[in-house]
């Protein structure tokens, strides 16, 4: 009897080969070797807050801990803090969602994941406008279903339009899927577009599931959530956490508001794999969701700031770059740098750039696009300072 070597390829799943480790990770990765080994680096990798937890979120942990709130809690999070999340919601963004259609999870990149394994099928197309977040293509595809791309134009500043899905819009189409604000290039779509595409979907019997894990990193006038088109609840999803919004990233919690027929079989698929999120958490979001809001209001106008500094440094060395509108990044274009020095790509400048200029930035090549990279402003004024100094240099000698 021939028995499948361990570690041999066919030895593991076909779903488990059609995705990769995240694409950020390898510059990631490359970057804490050269740290371990006594580089100083500048991060402008890190897709993360640079600040600290705030403190009566940090607290409200600490006083689980204490009160003993460590068991088990229901599958899809505490009463009290669904409830939370859709108070919050509601007061925010003008949104009406039950609390059986709440479903707490380990970040919003569990919430996107468990939603996908419950929507997509076999073959059924996701329509991915680009760039796109470097999780959603492998998310889509371990499910089995078929990412078709939706290019948009930088010189529009990475606008997404309703007529732009419409194109991509085929019999097997099953899920739009959008992100406003954009990781990596910052760009919010417009409320009227927003609304277009959902309408036209639910016209269609298409699901929108909108990411909005940097909703409140959106520094244009309106602040807007699909979830406020309440008339279109039936065919929505929307995916939030709190990782960004109240610099939680490694705490892991996110949730998703859906109908609750799909609420039911995402909590299904959640009791079956990971349960609840950690019931230490769960009172953190609480206290996060429930209390005093201003400790986001203070972020988001530090990271406005800290834009306006990486936006004014970078035209000072005239790298071309479109004015993010919303989350931490800014995604220039390098194309004028490739073909100098043998860099034939972003990822080439992106690892020259960490080796030779010691700034860790992340090639378009992650997100869909090969003339860009994503520097996140997400850190100090002073480190944006030497970073930008370190790239003006590094770009000049090429
Ligand atoms: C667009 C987008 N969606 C989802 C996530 C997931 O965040 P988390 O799982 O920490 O909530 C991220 C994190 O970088 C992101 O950029």
């Amino acid at each position: 009897m021939s028995v499948t070597p361990v570690g041999s390829a066919s030895a593991f799943t076909a779903r488990i080969q059609r995705i990769e480790i995240s694409a950020t990770l390898a510059i990631v990765n490359e970057a804490e070797q050269l740290r371990s080994s006594g580089v100083d680096l500048v991060d402008f990798g890190a897709g993360e807050p640079h600040f600290a937890t705030p403190q009566h979120i940090k607290d409200a942990a600490i006083d689980a801990i204490h009160n003993n709130f460590t068991k088990y809690t229901a599958v899809a999070g505490t009463a009290e803090l669904r409830d939370a999340i859709r108070a919050r919601h509601k007061a925010d963004f003008g949104s009406d969602y039950a609390r059986d259609e709440v479903i707490a999870s380990a970040g919003g990149k569990h919430a996107l994941f468990n939603t996908f394994q419950v929507l997509v099928e076999q073959g059924d197309e996701v329509i991915i406008p680009v760039p796109y977040w470097v999780s959603f293509k492998d998310i889509v595809q371990y499910g089995g279903g078929v990412p078709v791309f939706v290019e948009t134009e930088e010189s529009r500043g990475f606008q997404l339009t309703a007529a732009m899905i419409e194109q991509a819009i085929t019999p097997r189409t099953k899920v739009i899927l959008l992100n406003s604000p954009n990781n990596p290039s910052g760009a919010v779509i417009a409320p009227k577009e927003m609304k277009a595409i959902v309408e036209m979907a639910a016209d269609r019997g298409i699901w929108v599931v909108s990411d909005e894990c940097y909703v409140y990193l959106n520094y244009t006038a309106e602040q807007f959530s699909a979830g406020s088109l309440t008339r279109h609840k039936d065919n929505l999803v929307i995916v939030g956490s709190l990782s960004k919004t109240y610099s939680m990233t490694g705490w892991r919690l996110g949730y998703a508001l859906a109908p609750a027929a799909l609420a039911r079989q995402i909590q299904k698929l959640q009791s079956q794999s990971t349960s609840n999120p950690t019931s230490i958490v769960q009172k953190a979001a609480v206290a996060a969701l429930s209390q005093s809001q201003q400790c986001v209001a203070d972020m988001r106008a530090d990271y406005i700031g800290l834009r306006g500094r990486m936006l004014a440094g970078l035209g000072s060395f005239g790298l071309a770059c479109h004015k993010p509108e919303g989350a931490f990044y800014v995604y220039p274009n390098v194309k004028r740098y490739l073909g100098r020095s043998g860099l034939r790509t972003s990822a080439d400048l992106a690892r020259k750039l960490l080796h030779e200029g010691h700034v860790v930035a992340i090639p378009g090549e992650a997100f869909g696009t090969t003339e860009h990279i994503r520097m996140s402003y997400a850190t100090s004024a002073g480190e944006i300072d030497r970073g930008l100094d370190r790239l003006k240099r590094f770009l000049e000698a090429l």
